[in-house]
């Protein structure tokens, strides 16, 4: 079939936010920073660099580029150590059902996430083998919204953009894949995530038939 799927990972496939928060959490306590968990909504899909600048400036505290690259550096060390311990079982609900079983029904199958961690995870968790394509915040410059991660993760799969259709929980995703000129299923809720064809609170919450006629229905949002 010359239809994809393109997953984003974290809040789609795996829930690492908390794993995220803790580790910036730690970061600002060290700064002074008073960061909460609403403050982290801010972070979800956005690249590392970029979570580290949205901190900074919730605390009005400035740093130089190579202290940025330092602290960056520190916050993942101690969320590597967070998500050492994930296995199979901290797959979302539904999430490797709905992937194999898009699969059997030859849908091509792709990774779009802003994260370095992205494989280290995949693998983790058992399933970087479901995926045909995998792009990832190695493979990008530009962070979403930027289309840039499905534009690649579409061209990996040898498809057009329009034939590809975006899994993604973080409004900055969302914008991308409008921005790629593609559909895309909101995960998460409908209240906050504006400006996809459809929000689910998870993939046990859609079937792949739902989610096929979403792609090829007319309406672009
Ligand atoms: C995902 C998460 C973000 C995270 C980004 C970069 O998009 O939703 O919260 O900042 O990936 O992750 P990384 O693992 O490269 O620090
Ligand atoms: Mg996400």
């Amino acid at each position: 079939m010359n239809k994809g799927f393109i997953f984003d990972l974290d809040g789609v496939i795996v829930d690492t936010a908390k794993y995220h928060y803790i580790a910036w959490k730690k970061l600002a306590d060290e700064m002074a920073i008073d960061f909460t968990e609403e403050h982290n909504e801010q972070l979800k899909g956005v690249s590392r660099l970029r979570s580290l600048d949205i901190l900074l400036g919730i605390g009005g505290v400035k740093k130089s580029e190579s202290e940025k690259q330092l602290l960056a550096k520190r916050k993942n060390d101690w969320y590597l150590t967070l998500i050492e311990q994930l296995t199979s079982k901290d797959i979302l609900p539904g999430a490797e059902r709905f992937i194999k079983e898009a699969s059997q029904k030859s849908i091509k199958i792709a990774l779009g996430s802003a994260s370095k961690n992205a494989l280290f995870i995949l693998n983790k968790l058992g399933i970087d083998s479901l995926f045909d394509a995998r792009i990832d915040g190695t493979h990008v410059s530009k962070a979403k919204p930027d289309p840039e991660v499905f534009l690649k993760a579409a061209e990996s799969l040898g498809l057009p953009n329009e034939n590809c259709l975006v899994f993604e929980d973080a409004q900055a995703g969302i914008e991308a894949a409008q921005n790629a000129n593609m559909k895309c299923i909101g995960i998460g809720n409908n209240q906050v995530l504006k400006g996809a064809q459809l929000v689910v609170s998870g993939l046990d919450q859609i079937t792949v038939s739902q989610a096929m006629e979403v792609l090829n229905s007319n309406i672009l949002k």
